[in-house]
């Protein structure tokens, strides 16, 4: 029965980790989106055991975590909150790309917890990224099979709308500490640190969306998530 037919409203786990701030902006506007529609969303945001800084305040310490995340060293996180153990419609799990792959906090909540919160549900990953995301798919697919997850869907991505060398150049500065978008050559080409406003928008756009596909029974693999704003 549908919510305005005196039905239970539908529910939305939002499972996410954002390190700098992006994949948390999205997730806010999809959900603003959900709850426009009538949808209960549930925040479960991923806390690293030792917090990790933002930016990590050197060039050299860039470099390292670059590496490290590249070989998909985890990042242990804290115990779940209650919530994740309910049911939910639909699971939302999102994060950053880091080095090719998941971040560490989502690796490590994929090895400890995705069975027990995935199995079985209903799955729609959101990438938050640079640009280059296809390995992070692959990856977390794998995963995400593994743990039992069903997704009909194909991901939800954002990418960085900024030009390249210069948007690989300006989160690297940015990671390290600097502002880049400040810089009188750097900034002339590279004028913002991750997503744009449009792209806020469209992740309003697809929360509507999602809602509206919950409430109808219309599926979620019938969506189109890849549009020019989302990937420019
Ligand atoms: C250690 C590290 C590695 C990264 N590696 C990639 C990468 O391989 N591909 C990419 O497109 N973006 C990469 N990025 C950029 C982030 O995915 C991007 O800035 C994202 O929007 C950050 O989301 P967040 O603010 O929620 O953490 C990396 C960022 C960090 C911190």
């Amino acid at each position: 029965m549908l919510p305005e037919q005196g039905g239970q409203p539908q529910t939305v786990l939002l499972v996410y980790y954002s390190y700098s701030g992006q994949t948390g902006v999205l997730i806010n506007r999809l959900a603003a989106g959900l709850k426009e529609q009538g949808i209960k969303v549930f925040f479960e945001k991923l806390k690293p055991v030792n917090h990790l800084r933002f930016p990590v305040g050197s060039i050299f310490r860039t470099y390292l975590m670059m590496l490290v995340t590249f070989f998909r060293r985890r990042v242990p996180i804290k115990e779940l909150s209650p919530k994740c153990s309910r049911e939910y419609d639909l699971v939302i799990l999102a994060g950053p790309t880091w080095s090719y792959n998941p971040s560490g906090p989502v690796l490590s909540f994929l090895d400890r917890d995705g069975r027990d919160v995935l199995a079985g549900r209903e799955v729609l990953p959101l990438i938050s990224c640079r640009g280059y995301w296809r390995m992070h798919w692959w990856g977390l697919r794998k995963k995400l099979d593994e743990c039992g997850a069903l997704f009909s869907s194909s991901p939800i991505v954002f990418t960085h709308p900024s030009k390249e060398p210069w948007r690989t150049i300006g989160v690297f500065l940015k990671i390290a500490g600097r502002n880049p978008e400040r810089s009188g050559f750097l900034g002339k080409r590279y004028n913002r640190f991750g997503h744009s406003s449009e792209q806020m928008e469209e992740a309003f756009r697809f929360g509507v969306q999602i809602g509206q596909s919950l409430k109808s029974g219309f599926p979620l693999r019938e969506i189109n998530f890849k549009t020019d704003i989302a990937l420019p």
